[in-house]
């Protein structure tokens, strides 16, 4: 027996002729053709115990529950939460790439969205000088070394202006761990979380992994990939409790002006949501854009923002894995016992590094940034010579994020791809570059590619993109 009616977009038709407290509302965990799992809400405690007979498996509290249909637990190998989880698109592209290379082919990859720079050595020094001293041998508390928190503190005011205390911050295995300690800090199940799209391809999997219902707010190129307050208020319902806002942006590298952070923070205030703010990509700007923290921007929003950043991007440390997550104290200090128990502490040797590289200045990330510029403005470029590829100059992480919407349906080489995944495999297969297909970001017709790569590699493969595309016929 299922139980499921709709999906969470369909809910307001469950309504029709049923007062507005009696609704049913429920949600798939999947979408309908393999759905077995649904969470059901009800406003009236007790409807929500009352269908539990139904349903072979059935966690119920209040007035929610997850509802599973007919199959016995003993036959159900991979939990349908954990089921239901894609493969991280970007990290499989860069896995390709990476493997025909070493099978010998002379791939170019645009897929990874990690610097090409070695960390700076007076940080990887640091990491040498803790493998010496037991002191690092030893694990450190689970919210991280209280060290590192202060110098976090101290970096977050130097570098955004934000002053916030040690006892906000939590120490974290990367941001993509912070993104999932966060949501699960303060997502209930169906609490509904608005992502503009395109979005990094992580947060959607973390939203709905806490309980969480994703909601896009697709944005495109004709307004340089950002939403406006409009298109958010139009997504927002009464079981809205976050928006997640980034910027810089991956994967379009789109940069919010002051006045549109403004105005967005004042609009998400007003409505008491809370505010994701991934900042990762603070230091990356070019141009006349410039980076703003949403919580300095709108200071009202603080008790109820939570900041997300690490050293992978700005330090060139991405397989170091130390992110952190600032926020109100209970919600920090929630995460931090979810983290205690999850992975405990963040590697004690890669706390040392991190420290060294928060404690430094900023010079490294100066000369990363000019080389990334330089190649932002040969890609864009060279993309826009491409017939049927608009590609709107990014202003700041190290994504370009052309349409190529033009060329889909187009015969390439004997192949017709009906969808951007097709286009990205015949690229790969055809011209040995690695790009990621904009499907994985919710915006099929498009691409990302990555331009944290050598210069020459980056001519030379979007050379080979150029001459692959300009044999697309009708
Ligand atoms: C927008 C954004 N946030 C967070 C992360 C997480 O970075 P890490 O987990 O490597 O610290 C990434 C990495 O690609 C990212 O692009």
């Amino acid at each position: 027996m299922y139980v499921f009616l709709g999906r969470a977009s369909n809910r307001k038709c469950l309504g029709g002729g049923v007062p507005a407290r009696e609704r049913p509302v429920i949600v798939l965990a999947t979408p309908p053709a393999d759905a077995r799992w649904g969470l059901v809400f009800h406003p009236l405690p007790g409807v929500v115990q009352s269908v539990k007979p139904l349903c072979r498996v059935c966690f119920v509290s209040g007035t929610m529950g997850l509802m599973s249909a007919a199959t016995p637990p003993t036959e159900r190998r991979v939990s349908a939460r954990v089921g239901a989880i894609s493969e991280s698109a970007t990290l499989a592209v860069d896995a390709k790439a990476k493997a025909l290379k070493a099978a010998g082919r002379p791939v170019i990859g645009f897929g990874a969205g990690e610097p090409d720079f070695p960390t700076p050595d007076y940080i990887v020094e640091a990491a040498i000088e803790a493998c010496k001293n037991p002191k690092y041998h030893r694990y450190t508390p689970a919210g991280g070394l209280p060290e590192l928190k202060q110098a976090i503190a101290a970096k977050t005011l130097r570098d955004s202006g934000y002053q916030v205390d040690p006892a906000q911050i939590l120490v974290t295995n990367g941001g993509k761990q912070a993104i999932y300690e966060a949501f699960a800090a303060i997502l209930d199940p169906g609490d509904e979380v608005i992502v503009p799209a395109p979005y990094w391809t992580t947060y959607p999997e973390s939203i709905r992994l806490a309980g969480g219902v994703p909601v896009e707010v697709v944005a495109d190129e004709t307004t340089g990939y950002r939403v406006s307050v409009e298109q958010l208020e139009a997504a927002r319902t009464e079981n809205t409790k976050v928006l997640l806002f980034v910027s810089p942006s991956n994967p379009t590298g789109a940069v919010y002006s002051r006045a549109q952070i403004e105005e967005i923070g004042r609009w998400a205030a007003e409505k008491g949501l809370w505010v994701l703010t991934d900042e990762i990509y603070e230091h990356l700007v070019y141009g006349d854009a410039e980076f703003h923290s949403l919580p300095v921007v709108v200071p009202e929003l603080a008790d109820k923002c939570v900041v997300v950043n690490g050293v992978a991007k700005t330090y060139a440390m991405t397989g170091w894995r130390v992110g952190w997550v600032i926020g109100p104290k209970d919600v920090v200090k929630a995460a931090t016992n979810l983290q205690s128990h999850a992975t405990s502490n963040v590697s004690n040797v890669a706390q040392a590094a991190a420290l060294a590289a928060v404690s430094g200045d900023l010079d490294a990330v100066a000369t990363m940034r000019e080389a990334f510029d330089r190649r932002r403005k040969t890609i864009v470029r060279m993309l826009n010579e491409i017939d049927g590829v608009v590609c709107p100059e990014p202003e700041g992480a190290f994504y370009a994020y052309p349409s190529v919407k033009a060329l889909v349906g187009k015969e390439i080489r004997g192949k017709r791809p009906q969808n951007t995944v097709e286009l990205a495999a015949l690229i790969l297969e055809e011209a040995e570059v690695a790009v990621v297909p904009g499907e994985a970001f919710g915006t099929p017709g498009y691409l990302r590619l990555s331009y944290a790569l050598g210069d020459e590699d980056l001519v030379e493969g979007v050379s080979r993109i150029q001459k692959l595309l300009a044999e697309a016929r009708d």
